[in-house]
This record gives C-alpha cells, sequence and structure tokens, in this order.
C-alpha cells in the first residue's frame, strides 16, 4: 500500500477529481504496513514513536495544525455551496472572499515559520507522513447529510442533538453539542449542515444563510475571527440557532471509512483516542 493509494482512494470516497490543496505528503519513503493515525498528530508524537512497528503516520488535519494555506484554495467551495441553497450570486461571492480573507489573516503556525521541520523529523525517524483531510470531510458530511434527510422543520435543536446520537461516533463521544445561538426548544426549520469546505465558515457563512431563509446553521466548529462582536451580530436574526456538533466525532465520521479501509487492506492501524469509534 501507498500514500497515493490512500488519497485516490479518498478522492473517490468524496467523488473528487483532483487531490485537495489541504492534502500534504511530508515525507512519502515507504510501503505502509503500521499507520499511527490521530484527527491531530503533533511533532513530538512522530519524534517519540509510540511502536517500533509503525511506519506511517495519517493525520486528519493538516499536522501542527495548520501547515500550509494549501485550505484556503479549498475555502472556494463555498461559493457553490452557497449557491446550492438558494443564496444568490453576489451575496455568496461576498460571503466567500470574506472567509477566505479572514482565514488569511489568521497567523501561521510552527510549520509556517520553519517548513522542514516536519519533514526532517520524519526523515530522521525513517516514517512516512501524510494527512487526509477535505475528502473525508465531503464524504462525512454526506454520510451526515443523509442521517438528516428524515427530520422536519418543527424538529427542536434537542432532537436534531438526539438524532445525531444515533451514528456511533456522536453517541461514543465525550464532547459538547453546542448552541452559540438558540435554545434546545427552538425549532431547526430549514437547516444547513455547513461542513466539507476547508475550514470553518465563521461568521460570513452563517449571515449569509440566515439572510437568506435558513433558519439553522450547523458547524463542527466556530472560529471567532473578530474578537469583537459576532455573537451580537448573529443574535440580531430572529428565531435563528446557530449550533455546534462535537468537533472530533464529525471530523471521525468521514475519516473513519478511510481508516476501516485500510484495516480492511491488512494495514495494521494504531489510532488515537481523538478518533471516535464508528462501533
Ligand atoms: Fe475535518
Ligand atoms: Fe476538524
Amino acid at each position: 500500500m501507498k500514500i497515493q493509494d490512500v488519497i485516490n482512494f479518498s478522492n473517490q470516497l468524496a467523488k473528487i477529481e483532483s487531490t485537495p490543496a489541504d492534502t500534504y505528503i511530508v515525507n512519502d519513503i515507504h510501503d505502509i504496513k503500521c499507520v499511527y493515525t490521530g484527527i491531530d498528530i503533533k511533532k513530538d508524537e512522530i519524534d517519540n514513536k509510540y511502536n517500533e512497528s509503525i511506519d506511517t503516520y495519517l493525520s486528519h488535519h493538516p499536522t501542527d495544525l495548520l501547515m500550509g494555506k494549501g485550505f484556503l484554495k479549498e475555502l472556494e467551495r463555498y461559493y457553490p455551496f452557497l449557491l446550492n441553497y438558494n443564496i444568490d450570486k453576489s451575496e455568496a461571492k461576498k460571503a466567500t472572499e470574506s472567509i477566505i480573507r479572514l482565514w488569511a489573516e489568521v497567523p501561521f503556525t510552527d510549520y509556517e515559520k520553519s517548513p522542514m521541520d516536519l519533514k526532517d523529523i520524519a526523515i530522521k525517524n525513517n516514517v512516512n507522513l501524510f494527512n487526509v483531510h477535505l475528502a473525508a470531510d465531503i464524504y462525512g458530511k454526506h454520510i451526515i447529510d443523509k442521517h438528516l434527510l428524515s427530520l422536519r422543520t418543527t424538529t427542536t435543536i434537542e432532537e436534531l442533538f438526539k438524532h445525531l446520537k444515533i451514528i456511533n461516533e456522536y453517541k461514543n463521544t465525550n464532547e459538547e453539542f453546542r448552541i452559540i445561538i438558540g435554545d434546545m426548544k427552538s425549532k431547526i426549520g430549514k437547516f444547513v449542515f455547513a461542513h466539507g469546505c476547508g475550514a470553518n465558515g465563521g461568521l460570513p457563512i452563517a449571515e449569509a444563510l440566515f439572510k437568506n431563509n435558513v433558519d439553522t446553521v450547523i458547524y463542527i466548529t466556530y472560529f471567532r475571527f473578530q474578537e469583537k462582536n459576532d455573537i451580537e451580530i448573529l443574535n440580531k436574526f430572529d428565531n435563528k440557532n446557530l449550533v455546534i456538533l462535537p468537533h472530533h466525532a464529525s471530523d471521525s465520521v468521514g475519516f473513519n471509512f478511510v481508516l476501516n479501509w485500510l484495516e480492511k487492506n491488512n494495514i495494521k492501524i494504531i489510532r488515537k483516542d481523538d478518533i471516535i469509534s464508528c462501533n
């Protein structure tokens, strides 16, 4: 098994032709037999090999958080995403440009400052290192969207959370389901699960959806770019809900398909506990 085989399989799952810009092959030196995997893998973990047989590190998020700015390119997916929910073109364009600008301004982490570090560590320890992000998220959204299809507009937020717990990753997680605006008794009305576009849509995407008759926006994280008044702005929308699903569980829904496929292909998988079990 080669890294490229895993990437090809993930792209097929997500039905995408080209490999997303937030997939990074940091080091590709041998066939994959034993994988250490997590939603996040930090430099230290790669440096202090947990088990001698590990030959590959596979993370969901680009390692050390924002390893590069590739995901900015993938944020362009918000434009067709919003059009798909009947947002008009100019508003969709404005919201997409705005979220790209906000993410572009976020200061970058160690890798940006010294990008060779991770590769050096992987070379020193003789391990493969790569990540599969967007493709797993697109597939995860597909699975979760399908599960949400049976909900009605009169379903409450409380019932939405309960319904999601039928999915094993949500049943098995200790993370919280959070409400940014709205409350447990609010009706979901018209809802959108805004996920699988590279990174969190923040205020601009939620605002664009609320302005266009969406009652409930479902995210898996909520990144507060401006420390200022985003919640105040969101609260100005009457009877709207912004809810946040457990992050690691949500990421695990798609990522587990990739890991299960590897196991079916006789690859040994060592999962970190930030991957929430699908069993
Ligand atoms: Fe993800
Ligand atoms: Fe994530």
